[in-house]
């Protein structure tokens, strides 16, 4: 038997056994061939936003990272929730403008990833968008399109900082990157963004995701904060704001427990009181994706076969790592582990049998969840697979064998 991640605590079991979703029972708001879906809790991203939002401090900022879950319902939803969307790809800001048309042209949006190329630059300066900009190059081409097009860019400079966050398993500082711009040569980008015209929105680190751990995420908070009052007093300018990224992780795996978020928020407060004043007036922001969305989705698949192959039960469901790659351990993964997993209509019961879930792709990859306990499933009841609401569907190879697409609702 493998232990598998926690139940995220927002699910409950309805009087008749039922996964309940949205404050329904799953079988309210399904039907018997509406798998496979991705169905996402709006009322637990509220929760978390208001978690957010009474444990930082006030002149903090929250942007969403829109990369963690495009879905048009979410966007809509979390424009009401959030200060900013945080952009990776002008597809992505596409998205935004089809799913919010009448988008207010002052709610904050960035733009940060490396790779940005020209259409990209244009699509942003069209919609007066700020780019956190990834290299001198980056910048010289964002100046040329400006001045080509007569729109001032608004440019934040992406810093590679000195350090990374400690323990993430995505660490993106410390070490030679891709992104951001080294940070001893950062004072010299600024100043030739001042030079050059363009409205200066001030700095961007980011320095790792998934971090459980509140010491890790506060101190490199910490740094982040003396880093950036550092490269303003080289410059001699204040900026405008300063985004501190982001790195709160979510319990996936056995024994993971939730990031203390209070903590973070009571050690920002001490940070953010102490700051240098060249800081003062700065706006801070803070960007999350999975901390907001992750653990409002619940991947439902139904189990088309039961079999049993020297000596161990597999069940074998209609959906795969094609929308739910991340639970397969092949999305950056070092070590395979099972995310949570229920039998939806007896949520909550005791577990009875070893199975292995596997999904239709003919690939050993597609492995959803492995030698878990659960009550027992048939064919054709339904397998929810928790922690699927961001990296899910968005960050799954959904054209890899033809299979077809899932659904997604919003309850
Ligand atoms: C620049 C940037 N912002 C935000 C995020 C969102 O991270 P998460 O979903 O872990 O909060 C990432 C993730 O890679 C990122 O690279």
């Amino acid at each position: 038997m493998k232990a598998m991640g926690p139940i995220p605590p927002d699910f409950r079991a309805s009087p008749g056994g039922w996964l309940e979703l949205g404050g329904l029972a799953f079988d309210s708001f399904t039907d018997g061939r509406s798998t496979p879906a991705f169905a996402y809790d709006w009322s637990v991203v509220r929760r978390r936003v208001e978690q957010f939002r009474v444990a930082m401090p006030p002149q903090v900022s929250l942007h969403y990272a829109v990369k963690a879950n495009p879905w048009t319902p979410i966007l809509q939803g979390m424009a009401e929730l959030v200060d900013g969307f945080d952009l990776a790809s002008s597809g992505e800001l596409q998205r935004v403008g089809e799913a919010l048309p009448d988008f207010r042209r002052h709610f904050p949006l960035s733009f940060a990833g490396p790779g940005k190329h020209d259409e990209e630059l244009r699509a942003g300066l069209e919609r007066q968008i700020t780019f956190q900009v990834e290299s001198a190059g980056e910048l010289e081409r964002l100046l040329r399109l400006g001045g080509g097009s007569g729109v001032t860019p608004r440019v934040a400079v992406r810093v590679n900082p000195p350090f990374g966050l400690k323990g993430s398993g995505m660490k993106m500082g410390g070490l030679a990157s891709p992104f951001g711009v080294d940070h001893d040569e950062v004072p010299a980008l600024v100043q030739r963004t001042v030079d050059a015209g363009a409205d200066w929105r001030g700095l961007h680190v980011y320095a790792g995701s998934q971090s459980l751990s509140a010491e890790a995420v506060s101190d490199m908070q910490r740094a982040t904060v003396a880093l950036a009052a550092e490269i303003a007093e080289a410059v001699g300018i204040t900026p405008p704001e300063v985004n501190l990224g982001g790195g709160f992780g979510t319990p996936y795996f056995a024994g993971d427990q939730p990031l203390d978020v209070e903590a973070v928020g009571a050690a920002l407060k001490d940070t953010l009181d102490a700051r240098p004043a060249m800081l003062r007036e700065t706006k801070f922001i803070i960007e999350l994706g999975r901390w907001l969305v992750g653990e409002c989705g619940v991947y439902l698949t139904r189990v088309v076969d039961r079999k049993v192959s020297r000596g161990k039960t597999f069940l074998v469901v209609d959906g795969g790592l094609h929308h739910m790659l991340a639970a397969s351990g092949n999305f950056g993964q070092l070590l395979r582990r099972n995310y949570p997993v229920a039998v939806a209509h007896r949520f909550g019961a005791e577990p009875e049998e070893e199975v292995t879930i596997v999904g239709c792709l003919c690939t050993p990859l597609d492995l959803l969840a492995d030698e878990v306990m659960l009550p027992c499933a048939e064919v054709g009841d339904v397998i929810a697979i928790f922690c699927a609401g961001a990296y899910g569907l968005t960050a799954s190879p959904q054209a890899f064998l033809s299979q077809g697409a899932a659904r997604e609702v919003l309850v």
